[in-house]
């Protein structure tokens, strides 16, 4: 299937790194004007220099999408740059994992801070709600429009160490279809994917022996890709993908039906 994002454009939120940057790199070229927002300058002036290069049209904007106003901003910068906005990729996320309570000889020794709590919370829930809710008036303006959501494999049946991810996750899950109904009649398809373990800087820090057993639990018996991952989010932004309204896509090699 040619997928053809010319005349569209798109917005990866966490695109400089991992997933989101794969995913921009698949969008852009599918012709696609992608605008990298990430909070990390640096390596999204990297990322951008390195795809404008190799002929893509590519351009980062520094935003936090747990910041309201740095986010509106982010929304004028784009379409002052591209004239539209068609495509949002609600990539960002991060992970602060605890145990709820931990226990040392019988007594509480710890567990997750409300801190670590709220900041997942904020970026990988909250942040989709702001964006989202600061593109779309520009989706309606074209009758147009393609939201795609990142949830997770855990959000299905939780995960050991992630009571703050996988209630964020599993929210994303709860927005994408009251999105998906408010927004289906106005052109607009909201949809999440669910990826299982990918290997970027997020899985980099869990124990060899986890991942190994995750590999085993995966009937594809791999780890997954960035790439992998943005073929999902690229298909679900595309014009073919117009039926598919309200959708969670897992992209997890079987992961969960091999468990
Ligand atoms: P990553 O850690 O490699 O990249 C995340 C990007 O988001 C980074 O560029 C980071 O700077 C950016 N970011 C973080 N907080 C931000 C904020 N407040 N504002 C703007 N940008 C921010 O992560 P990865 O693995 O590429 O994950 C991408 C998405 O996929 C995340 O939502 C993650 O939860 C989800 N996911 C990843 C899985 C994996 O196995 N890697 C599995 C399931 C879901």
């Amino acid at each position: 299937m040619q997928i053809d994002l010319t005349q569209r454009s798109a917005v990866v939120t966490g695109g400089a790194n991992g997933i989101g940057l794969a995913t921009v790199r698949r969008l852009a070229a599918s012709g696609a004007r992608v605008a990298i927002w990430d909070r990390v300058a640096a390596v999204g002036t990297a990322a951008v220099q390195s795809l404008t290069d190799s002929g893509l049209d590519v351009i980062f904007i520094e935003v936090d999408v747990t910041d309201t106003a740095a986010v509106h901003a982010a929304v004028a910068e784009t379409t002052a740059r591209f004239g539209r906005l068609d495509i949002l990729i609600n990539n960002a996320g991060i992970v602060r994992d605890a145990q709820l309570v931990k226990l040392r000889d019988g007594e509480v020794s710890g567990g997750m801070s409300d801190a670590d709590f709220d900041a997942v919370i904020a970026v990988n829930l909250k942040g989709v709600y702001t964006c989202t809710q600061a593109v779309v008036p520009h989706m309606l303006a074209n009758r147009w429009g393609r939201i795609v959501n990142a949830s997770s494999v855990v959000a299905a049946n939780g995960n050991f160490g992630q009571t703050n991810y996988v209630a964020a996750k599993a929210g994303v899950i709860g927005m994408t279809q009251v999105w998906a109904r408010e927004l289906g009649r106005r052109g607009i398809t909201v949809n999440a994917i669910a990826p299982g373990f990918i290997a970027t800087d997020m899985t980099a820090a869990i124990p060899p022996a986890v991942l190994a057993s995750m590999k085993a639990a995966t009937p594809l018996a791999r780890l997954g890709t960035p790439e992998d991952v943005a073929n999902a989010y690229c298909f679900l932004a595309s014009e073919q993908a117009g039926f598919i309204n309200g959708a969670v896509l897992g992209v997890d090699g079987g992961l969960v039906i091999g468990t």
